[in-house]
């Protein structure tokens, strides 16, 4: 396990612990963590689990593959940490992720 800080627009953050292996979004669904649509489930294909991933993570966490870039183009206010949370697996070096839900989704 390894822990997750969602920090939502009004700077309300909620540190929850994630599976290694799960997904970002799949840790904030089953959290409760509001902010987060995930409308399509996780297969890349809505846009509605936008993240902002703090800038002191954004080079651990990685940059969006081609297909999560396409989505993005969808996402409301796309910034260049900006990630789809349903393509950010849980790894035990992502211990403390800190990433930013944006004002809405969509
Ligand atoms: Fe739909 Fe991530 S849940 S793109």
């Amino acid at each position: 396990m390894v822990s997750i800080t969602f920090i939502d627009v009004q700077g309300t953050a909620r540190t929850v612990e994630a599976e290694i292996g799960a997904t970002v979004m799949e840790t904030a669904i089953r959290n409760g963590v509001p902010g987060i649509e995930a409308e399509c489930g996780g297969a890349c294909a809505c846009a509605t689990c936008h993240v902002y991933v703090a800038e002191e993570w954004a080079e651990k966490a990685g940059g969006a593959e081609s297909m999560e870039e396409d989505m993005l183009d969808f996402a409301f206010e796309v910034r260049p940490t900006s990630r789809l949370s349903c393509q950010i697996r849980v790894r035990e070096d992502l211990d403390g992720l800190v990433v930013h839900t944006p004002a809405r989704q969509g």
